[in-house]
């Protein structure tokens, strides 16, 4: 039976075909196979009953559901091992939102079960009738065809996939073969005293959690003092409870996404809610350009030094008109300068210098150290110029500029 779901999506090594083979078999929202739909016919129309009866009103927020793509977890975790090569070698690694009939979070950690030297996988996902989208909900062939389906469970519960250093089947290799799975006793919501037992039993949290509780989920995660890896809106980072963890070098940005594309699949249901543009209707995906990895997992980008040129090369040479031939400026209401590109910032200031929050896509921690952030709280007292009426924003010449990460050197090269 899971040979129905994985085996022919395990071997094949072209990402699309095992991607779309497990679409049409079990993809939340996408029609069945003809034999597949065969089978499930019947189990479906009194699911549906079931569903329709327990149904609350329909919820506002139908945009939790994206779902990731194998080659962006593959780049991200890439990363994680190219630095740490044991980086989940004897870790007990928890997907706390991801069913692995269709998350590839899943089937990622089960293909490199061994390779990657895993102690045990954990994958949990949350109950359909929990979400807050009404999308059209199937259950898969490997869930229907086990004993232990339930046609009530299956829309109430969530559920609980395990694969451990466990030969199970017998056939002398631990592989998908070995993954074993239960209906946990509530909905699967990471916050439940079950998930959140199986996080404090956890090493390592990965996943794309969903975007409406994110906050929520990144507070879940600190507080089980776990490591973990998460996608995210990068908006968030200036928030005032995220902000203080990048302060800490608690929270960082990981590889990211190819050229800041992110690409996820959405239900069919939830097609039309996105603007023109963002949802493509023959890839079935909608476009971000603002997601991105949220991490403390350490990874090779953070240690790669930005080349810069000294103060007085960047007054000649720059390519920024906002600099060449002008220098830099000192902003009216904190004892810092104004560095309006990451490429112009100087090799050789001392103070504290005013960057582009996309300054952290780049940040190397060796290099430069994070003093504060404007905007929400975080500017330390020391660079506030007394005497200023406000203190939100950077100014300059009394105009209000940009929110600034407030940055400074840790060794200065001349
Ligand atoms: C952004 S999607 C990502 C799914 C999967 N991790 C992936 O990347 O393919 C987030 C998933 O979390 C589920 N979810 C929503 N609220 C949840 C909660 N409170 N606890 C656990 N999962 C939840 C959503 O239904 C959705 O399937």
């Amino acid at each position: 039976m899971v040979k129905d779901i994985f085996s022919s999506t395990f071997v094949c090594s072209d990402t699309t075909f095992r991607y779309s083979y497990l679409m049409k078999n079990s993809y939340p929202g996408l029609g069945p196979t003809s034999t597949a739909k065969n089978k499930q016919t019947s189990v479906i129309a009194s699911i549906n009953n079931v569903k329709n009866a327990n149904l609350v009103a329909a919820r506002a927020n139908k945009n939790d559901e994206f779902y990731t793509q194998w080659v962006d977890i593959e780049r991200e975790m890439g990363a994680y091992l190219e630095f740490a090569p044991d980086v989940f070698r004897d870790k007990v690694i928890l997907l706390p939102c991801d069913d692995p009939e269709w998350s590839n979070f899943t089937k990622y950690f089960a293909l490199h079960f061994a390779e990657l030297g895993i102690r045990k996988l954990i994958s949990t996902s949350y109950a359909p009738n929990s979400k807050p989208s009404e999308i059209e909900y199937q259950p898969s062939l490997f869930e229907v065809e086990d004993p232990k389906f339930d046609k009530v469970k299956t829309l109430s519960r969530g559920k609980k996939f395990m694969l451990e250093n466990k030969d199970v089947t017998g056939d002398g290799v631990i592989n998908i073969e070995d993954l074993r799975w239960e209906y946990l006793a509530g909905d699967g919501d990471f916050r439940s005293v079950e998930v959140t037992a199986l996080r404090d039993a956890a090493d390592i949290v990965v996943t794309n959690p969903p975007f409406s509780l994110f906050r929520e989920f990144l507070a879940w995660l600190i507080e089980g003092d776990v490591k973990f890896s998460m996608i995210g809106p990068r908006g968030s980072l200036t928030y005032k409870d995220v902000f203080p963890l990048v302060l800490d070098g608690r929270l960082w940005l990981g590889k990211g996404f190819a050229n800041d594309d992110a690409y996820f699949r959405v239900p069919n249901s939830n097609a039309g809610d996105y603007a023109a543009g963002v949802y493509d209707p023959t890839t079935q995906m909608v476009h971000f350009r603002n997601a991105v990895w949220f991490t403390n997992l350490d990874h090779g980008r953070r240690h790669e030094p930005m080349q810069l040129m000294t103060a007085e090369d960047n007054i000649r040479f720059s390519k920024h008109k906002q600099v060449r031939g002008i220098g830099y400026q000192k902003y009216d209401n904190y004892d810092a300068i104004e560095v309006p590109f990451r490429d112009a910032i100087p090799s050789n200031y001392a103070g504290v210098m005013g960057v582009p929050i996309s300054f952290l896509d780049k940040h190397n921690p060796d290099q430069f150290e994070i003093v504060g952030i404007s905007g929400n709280g975080s500017v330390p007292k020391e660079l506030l110029i007394p005497g200023q009426p406000k203190y939100d924003r950077p100014y300059l010449s009394g105009n209000r500029k940009f929110p600034r990460l407030l940055i400074r050197h840790r060794n200065i090269s001349i």
